[in-house]
């Protein structure tokens, strides 16, 4: 068997108990990133998302419908997810859905190994619990008995129910984040996490008896496996966790695990960097090598949630932005791991100046110039070394920065490589060398410069805006070297790849001028 471990992401899967909003697309569009930019760096990839469908929250919405809960799954990621993440143009592997049977299947034998190694133990639950965060709460956590997430008063549970040994975890674990900082990003994240380690944890309820939209407890099926210790299970179960290691199940799990980033929101990191890992240790399998806690999109100050009214539908953006400039925006404009506040006017200005002007407008100008001055044809390669040492160099700190999750460095280090290219474009001023035969050579050098310098900026930009990249692809007629995909982001860099004689089409318009907004 290949030997050779996929590069495994994972977003978090999320409740249908609603749309998607530009929150959850924040993250899958990081994961989706970062996953197109691992394939161009040649390696094996596997981008897992997919919904949690189990629980009250869920449970709850469907009756408040008057629809069953499966059917009430079934319509939200058939009509919502489904076609959100292909509208974004989102190139996952897998869409793990906690109700399918290849997921509920593996809990139960997971539920069992752990009961089997002393982990699980019956009690009693008595305490708070917010169904909108699907989480068991601390009198500390509540502001006069609401969650101080939701602002929703909370249920008071009283329950017998099975509970995981989770405390036994805390020593094992405070160690493995301070010998490996990079386990739990950015810093912080991994601050919290210790603090809260050092603070003290309890076992954790994992079952729930009330209600039973749920995986059932395999040793006692009046209880269901409690919301989340189900759905951290998706991120193995997708790969085949605890399958017969010849079957395919068991292959695709020595391929993949462990995971190397688990791409999660800052609101839900104590469940991946705690109780994920101590589960994963109590039935001896490998803890994932990294959890990474964006911050929030911030609506008037606030964590925007469609709870609060203040969900923006990703079509709200697209229909006005087109897709790619919604999949760079928020990467651009806020550093990965802080909140961010979206802005309507900030979009528009990084819209017209960074994409229609820095990139859209050289490449339309460029091309329009081969066809002007050489017969719309490529001319001979020539060398360039400032502008290839430019390329270079963008390569590598977008490289260094992307794999770093610094999606904003990543992305400047290709626009500064941009504004050099068009720095020299308007320094060599290929229209006035044209206005003498005489500089037939030196306006054909500045042109090929331009124009493979286009085909770096294609290629760099291409897990972020893949759909433009592809069109400036096509309109270079760089099809020649193969897809735009193929392209290696170790290779991009090597001067002269377009080859002379090749037919250039100027094509639409990259970024097209924004419509007017809509008067209120
Ligand atoms: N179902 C759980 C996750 C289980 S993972 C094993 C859940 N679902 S959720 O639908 O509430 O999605 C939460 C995630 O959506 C956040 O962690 C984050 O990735 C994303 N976001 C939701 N709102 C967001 C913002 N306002 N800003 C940024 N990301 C946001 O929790």
């Amino acid at each position: 068997m290949s030997a050779e471990k996929s590069f495994y992401l994972t977003t978090p899967i999320y409740y249908v108990n609603d749309a998607p909003h530009i929150g959850h697309a924040y993250t899958t569009v990081a994961g989706d990133v970062l996953t197109r930019w691992h394939r161009q760096r040649g390696e094996s990839v596997w981008f897992l998302t997919g919904t949690d469908e189990h629980g009250e929250k869920v449970m709850n919405t469907a009756a408040s419908n008057n629809v069953k809960p499966q059917d009430w799954c079934d319509r939200l990621v058939e009509e919502a997810w489904k076609p959100n993440w292909s509208a974004l143009n989102i190139a996952n592997d897998d869409f793990i859905r906690t109700t399918e049977k290849r997921h509920e299947e593996r809990v139960q034998r997971f539920m069992t190994l752990l009961k089997d190694n002393g982990y699980i133990y019956a009690g009693k639950f008595e305490g708070p619990y917010c169904i909108g965060c699907e989480e068991f709460k601390l009198p500390g956590d509540l502001d006069e008995g609401k969650c101080k997430i939701h602002g929703k008063p909370v249920e008071m549970l009283s329950e017998d129910n099975w509970f995981f040994k989770l405390s036994a975890f805390v020593p094992q674990l405070l160690e493995y984040y301070k010998n490996n900082p990079e386990a739990c990003e950015p810093a912080s994240a991994r601050n919290e996490v210790i603090a809260f380690l050092e603070s003290g944890v309890r076992d954790l309820s994992i079952s729930r008896s009330t209600f039973d939209w749920g995986i059932p407890v395999p040793w006692d099926t009046d209880q269901v496996v409690y919301v989340w210790f189900d759905a951290l299970l998706n991120y193995a179960t997708a790969v085949g966790l605890g399958d017969d290691p010849n079957s395919e199940g068991g292959k695709k799990f020595a391929k993949t695990w462990p995971a190397d980033v688990h791409l999660v929101g800052k609101d839900i990191l104590r469940f991946h960097a705690v109780i994920w890992p101590a589960m994963l240790m109590a039935a001896n399998v490998a803890i994932p090598k990294k959890v990474f806690a964006h911050g929030w999109l911030l609506v008037g100050g606030e964590k925007m949630s469609k709870s609060k009214l203040t969900g923006i539908a990703p079509s709200d953006i697209t229909d006005h932005f087109g897709v790619d400039a919604f999949r760079y925006y928020f990467l651009r404009s806020i550093p990965f791991g802080t909140d961010g506040s979206f802005s309507w006017e900030d979009m528009v200005a990084r819209y017209t100046s960074e994409l229609a002007n820095d990139f859209g407008n050289l490449a339309s100008r460029s091309i329009a110039m081969i066809e002007k001055y050489c017969e719309g044809k490529i001319p001979q390669p020539a060398a360039e070394p400032k502008l290839a040492e430019a390329a270079q160099k963008a390569c590598e700190i977008a490289d260094e920065r992307i794999c770093a999750l610094d999606f904003q460095g990543g992305i400047l280090a290709i626009l500064d490589f941009c504004k050099v290219v068009n720095g020299y474009v308007t320094d060599q001023a290929p229209w006035v060398l044209a206005k003498d035969t005489a500089n037939k050579v030196e306006l054909e050098k500045v042109l090929y410069t331009t124009v493979e310098s286009l085909r770096i900026l294609a290629v760099l930009f291409h897990p972020v805006m893949p759909e433009t990249s592809e069109k400036l692809w096509d309109a270079l007629g760089a099809k020649i070297l193969g897809p735009i995909g193929d392209q290696k982001i170790s290779e991009v860099a090597t001067w002269g790849q377009l080859p002379a004689g090749v037919q250039v089409s100027r094509g639409e318009v990259l970024f097209p001028r924004l419509p007017e907004p809509e008067s209120a």
